[in-house]
């Protein structure tokens, strides 16, 4: 394969809560959910967003997406039919899967992941077939974690925990613990898009960024990051791909 145009340094990064609420009904569905998109696909729409759930908020009834859907609960309740999901739950529907009514008792945020511009329809009552391939892990860190591996070699302390893996387009989702005192091994690109949410500790890509609870970072394809990626503390992140990941030092 020829080598890839390689871009410098074009990695965003932000304090979630730092982006502006905007309403969020793909397609049918009662209003009052809102959005802070993380990132959008060329069309405006959201690949990655935070949901907020107002307490009371019920979508009413079975729904179908048009694209695969991905979700984690931060805080909250929420449910997806009879089942009650609560912080650290994790779950996926692929496109074309039916979904009883979602919503939350007292209000909820979710992280959400599209594979493609979110778009919701009622679904007729009548027979539902749910997908075989649609799940829900009740607590993302009760997953097995594997020791990953950079290059053949294993990197003591992490933990990453597989929730989600794509076996068409190699697309996946982690969670990752990563020890205190981490120290990486300089500059990297990847041949995918790669985002990352902090959700416990500190992560720096470089010594101009920390990462903490909330925040947001996207490193692009082909875009060269991690020029001291570090923490102090440790962390607890999610970090998702679009396609099949690797990572090429510079
Ligand atoms: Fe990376």
């Amino acid at each position: 394969m020829a080598q890839p145009e390689l871009k410098d340094d074009i990695s965003v990064c932000f304090d979630t809560e730092t982006v502006d609420w905007e309403p969020f009904t793909p397609g049918s569905g009662p209003p009052g959910v809102r959005a802070r998109i993380l990132r959008r696909f060329d069309n405006g729409s959201a690949r990655s967003a935070i949901l907020d759930l107002p307490a009371g908020w019920d979508s009413g009834g079975f729904h179908v997406g048009r694209s695969d859907h991905q979700g984690f609960v931060i805080s909250g309740d929420f449910y997806v039919g009879r089942n009650a999901l609560t912080p650290r739950a994790f779950f996926y529907n692929p496109a074309g899967s039916p979904f009883a009514s979602i919503g939350s008792r007292g209000g909820a945020l979710l992280l959400m992941i599209y594979d493609s511009p979110p778009h919701y329809d009622f679904v007729n009552p009548g027979p539902i077939k749910v997908s075989d391939d649609a799940f829900i892990l009740a607590d993302a860190m009760a997953v097995e974690p594997v020791t990953p591996e950079i290059k053949g070699t294993k990197i003591p302390g992490f933990e990453r925990r597989v929730l989600f893996k794509d076996h068409r387009s190699g697309a996946d989702t982690r969670l990752l613990k990563v020890p205190g005192g981490f120290e990486g091994r300089g500059p990297n690109w990847h041949p995918v898009h790669e985002e990352i949410y902090c959700l416990a500790g500190d992560i720096g890509p470089d010594d101009k960024r920390l990462l903490k609870p909330g925040w947001y970072l996207h490193n692009p394809q082909y875009g060269i990051h991690g020029y001291h990626e570090h923490s102090i503390s440790g962390a607890t992140i999610l970090e998702w791909h679009d396609g099949e990941w690797a990572i090429n030092f510079v």
